[in-house]
């Protein structure tokens, strides 16, 4: 029976309730979640029956090998993803190969980069990006990176040099970089762009998927990304020679015939290349995860709208930058501070909610790690760093002052296309909780 006394004795209740759960739960209070979210690789978490067929398929033809095998058929698996690849990527064509490391050196080799050329890349990228520059024994050459934590293509043109041969658009972390910026400088200068789509397989950019802009671009399927064999790599291009060239380097110099078919007589000679053929195992299992790229990509744009939507009204907001909003893979959402010290009270307040957060992730900036600041290579002599220029350069937190800055000042949630909306409606409650008190 509701009297006067149960009623108040029961709003008080109420509104001690409500002070609990508003209160900070790194000053005590209530955390949002009874226990963290955490994202997890998005490939595997569409792994079925499709995977598993292919994988027995492999099995029962006894066809490992891309090339050859038993019996009368020829081995498709891995020839079928680069033919679906390549019209998924809206390029001409699609060369698998084992790793995204293993794609980026073909692809420097494809376009014929080596010693006394110079590359520009982001400051912020993974350690592959400069090794396969480094490896053709040409030079890489840092450009700061702007609040989209891609390169800033202001940087790029003071970093241009008569040596220059190649702009690297690295897609970091689901988000295209700005190519109606990039393209005119390379044009302009008449350097290649080649576009590196590992953090960004299934992402677009004005309405075409990331990678069919530039000469030539590059793909991971390494189990951090989109979809996954746990490795794996792809190169794309629209250029019949590079990709002659990239198919011979990645198989020892030599054109295989289902190739030579693509491309009608090949042009290019031999020349000396490694082997980085990827194997019908893995072919199948990425043609089956392929076949559901689309469907994994609408499912975490789904999950990252959720999040914007539920904080973008937040007095003050400051959100990484985004050239191509649609086009963007939204795994992760990030929030921009004026301080790094805000931006770790932010995080440790997150934490505490059990919706952990993180600063930018799966780069590195580069030009910081000790055995590039020392120009470490797998020989003294190393052609990259013995001409003059290549002597003269120097690495180190110096030549990056302003990527060092940004990405100390950003964090965020990273979200799987799994996530639940309970775990979305956590992400949107836990920054609406902590953000105006950060
Ligand atoms: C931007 C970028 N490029 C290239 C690679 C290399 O890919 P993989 O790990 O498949 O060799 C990675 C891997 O994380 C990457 O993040």
């Amino acid at each position: 029976m509701v009297n006067r006394r149960n009623f108040l004795a029961a709003a008080a209740a109420a509104t001690g309730a409500a002070q609990a759960a508003d209160e900070l739960a790194i000053q005590g209070g209530k955390p949002v979640r009874e226990t963290p979210l955490h994202a997890r690789f998005f490939g595997p978490l569409y792994y079925d029956e499709k995977e598993r067929q292919q994988l027995n398929e492999v099995v029962e033809t006894g066809r490992p090998f891309r090339w050859y095998g038993p019996g009368n058929q020829p081995p498709m698996k891995v020839l079928t993803f680069e033919q679906e690849f390549a019209a998924r990527m809206q390029s001409r064509y699609a060369l698998a190969v084992t790793s995204g490391t293993a794609a980026l050196q073909t692809a420097v080799a494809a376009l014929g980069i080596g010693p006394g050329d110079e590359v520009i890349l982001p400051a912020w990228t993974w350690h592959s990006c400069f090794n396969a520059v480094v490896l053709a024994g040409a030079l890489p050459v840092f450009a700061e990176i702007d609040e989209s934590f891609n390169i800033d293509p202001e940087d790029i043109e003071s970093k241009i040099t008569p040596q220059t041969k190649l702009i690297m658009a690295v897609h970091l972390q689901g988000n295209p970089a700005d190519l109606d910026r990039i393209l005119p400088i390379a044009r302009k200068h008449g350097i290649r762009v080649m576009e590196d789509c590992a953090q960004s397989v299934g992402a677009s950019y004005k309405g075409r998927p990331v990678g069919s802009y530039g000469d030539i671009a590059i793909y991971s399927l390494q189990l951090n990304k989109t979809i996954s064999a746990g490795e794996g790599g792809a190169v794309v291009t629209n250029d019949p020679l590079l990709f002659e060239r990239a198919s011979r380097f990645h198989d020892l110099g030599g054109l295989r015939p289902p190739h030579e078919k693509e491309l009608g007589r090949g042009k290019a000679g031999w020349f000396i290349g490694s082997q980085f053929r990827l194997n019908e195992f893995s072919g199948g299992v990425l043609l089956a995860q392929l076949r559901k790229l689309d469907r994994i990509v609408a499912d975490v744009r789904a999950n990252g709208a959720r999040v914007y939507e539920g904080i973008r009204d937040l007095p003050g907001i400051r959100l990484r930058r985004l050239p191509d909003p649609a086009g963007e893979l939204a795994s992760a959402v990030f929030l921009g501070f004026d301080s790094k010290a805000r931006r770790d009270r932010f995080m440790a307040m997150m934490k505490a909610e059990n919706v952990p957060v993180g600063p930018p992730g799966g780069s590195v900036i580069l030009p910081t790690q000790p055995h590039i600041e020392n120009k470490v290579t797998v020989h003294p002599a190393w052609p990259s760093f013995t001409s003059e220029r290549g002597r003269a350069i120097q690495y180190g937190a110096a030549c990056c002052p302003r990527t060092i800055d940004i990405l100390s000042r950003f964090a965020g949630p990273s979200l799987d296309p799994k996530m639940t909306r309970r775990d979305t409606d956590d992400i949107v409650a836990a920054i609406r909780k902590v953000y105006p008190r950060v």
